[in-house]
């Protein structure tokens, strides 16, 4: 099964083409086009923006992963496309002007590469962002009779895990079920029951801020630029030695909230509203301050993510502990978490460092397993609330 696979939830736009037979993957192409160099001006991320710059790089972006993965060809008819098919893509594209007119300069000159489906998330995430790429894997689809497959993104997250850092090949392995898969990302902060592929029910969330998305504000009022949760990390793996050895003198303290909760929720906004309060009595930060803010405020949060994670584990006996998501990539929590579930006796499964952000190799491989639709099915509306 040939998969071209298309991401536009939120600020990368990523297309991926791979195949699989069985259980045995093989990467073909992966590209990505991040806006993050845009959004960091505005410290966040903007949907209309978003929609915009995935709307100009989504056709260019395309064509760079035909030809990474070998299947660019020129097509030998250059009569172009009848006017009822340009009058129908001009139709499906017209809120997307910079997309459309790059769709029809660039399309009609292809052949038709050998994709068996075209896998694209729908939800959850914003959803200007959303219909650029659920437009475009449409109008592919019209052009070429590729069906599609639509893809909700937090389960791409948890099938993240599979690939391998720089490898081409990889198996989907037969995950360790029931499993307590932990997605933490900019938008999201989930616990899901996993007990298979397409078996998933939430059963804890964040009532306010994600964990990401508080990251990234702490990280603002210390200021740093965005994305902040690499930031905040490099700040406070500078200092937590020298502050667990007793060098340095811990003189900050901050909330852990609904650390002892009886249910599996969380709330990251008073977090984030202590360290707000705290700066303000600080008056002038010096650099030592700023570190111990980020670290005490790291220890917290993941704190925090990692006991109701095992809280989950134990009221659901749980087998494995899939993460995922932005927030993945955060050292403190791979170290904690993975120390505690083996403390358990079960083992933590994290994406590689690559692929704890948005791509389309996840969709890919997400979009695999799903049913395919015709492309006027109702099942390819943006939805930006889309649940698991
Ligand atoms: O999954 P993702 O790429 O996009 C969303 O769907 O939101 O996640 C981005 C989030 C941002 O909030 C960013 O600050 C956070 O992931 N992030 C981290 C780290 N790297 C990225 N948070 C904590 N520690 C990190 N090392
Ligand atoms: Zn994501």
């Amino acid at each position: 099964m040939n998969i071209l696979a298309i991401e536009t939830s939120c600020d990368e736009t990523a297309i991926a083409i791979l195949t699989r037979k069985g259980n045995h993957c093989t990467l073909h192409a992966h590209q990505v086009a991040s806006q993050i160099a845009l959004h960091t001006q505005y410290g966040g991320v903007f949907p209309m923006m978003a929609k915009r710059e995935h709307s100009r790089n989504i056709v260019p972006l395309f064509l760079e992963t035909l030809k990474e993965a070998g299947v660019f060809t020129e097509s030998k008819k250059s009569s172009g496309w009848k006017t009822r098919t340009v009058a129908k893509i001009t139709k499906l594209l017209e809120r997307e002007p910079e997309m459309l007119e790059l769709f029809l300069k660039e399309i009609p000159r292809l052949q038709k590469p050998k994709i068996d489906r075209i896998t694209v998330t729908v939800g959850p995430g914003l959803e200007p962002a959303l219909w650029v790429g659920i437009n475009f894997a449409k109008a592919l689809s019209y052009v070429w009779g590729i069906p599609l497959v639509p893809v909700n993104h937090m389960e791409g997250h948890v099938l993240s895990i599979f690939p391998q850092e720089s490898k081409t090949e990889f198996t989907i392995t037969k995950m360790a079920t029931p499993a307590i898969s932990l997605l933490v990302s900019g938008g999201h902060t989930e616990l899901v029951l996993v007990k298979g592929v397409g078996k998933y029910s939430v059963v804890g969330k964040t009532l306010d801020d994600a964990a990401g998305e508080a990251f990234d504000k702490v990280a603002r009022m210390l200021g740093l630029p965005y994305p902040g949760g690499p930031e905040i990390s490099r700040l406070a793996e500078s200092i937590r030695d020298s502050i667990s050895h007793g060098e340095i003198k811990k003189t900050i303290t901050l909330p852990r909230p609904m650390i002892h909760s009886d249910n599996l929720d969380f709330s990251f906004s008073g977090l984030k509203t202590a360290v707000l309060y705290l700066i303000k009595k600080l008056g002038d930060l010096n650099e030592a301050t700023k570190k111990e803010i980020a670290c005490e405020f790291e220890n917290s949060a993941i704190e925090v993510l990692v006991t109701k994670t095992m809280k989950a584990v134990k009221k659901y006996k749980a087998k494995s502990v899939i993460v995922g998501g932005g927030v993945s990539a955060n050292k403190h929590l791979r170290i904690v978490l993975t120390r505690a579930c083996k403390e358990y006796g079960i083992e933590a499964t994290f994406p590689t460092k690559t692929l704890t952000t948005d791509n389309a190799i996840m969709i890919g491989i997400a979009g695999s397993f799903g049913k395919k639709v015709r492309s006027t099915s109702k099942k390819l509306l943006a939805s930006g609330n889309m649940s698991l």
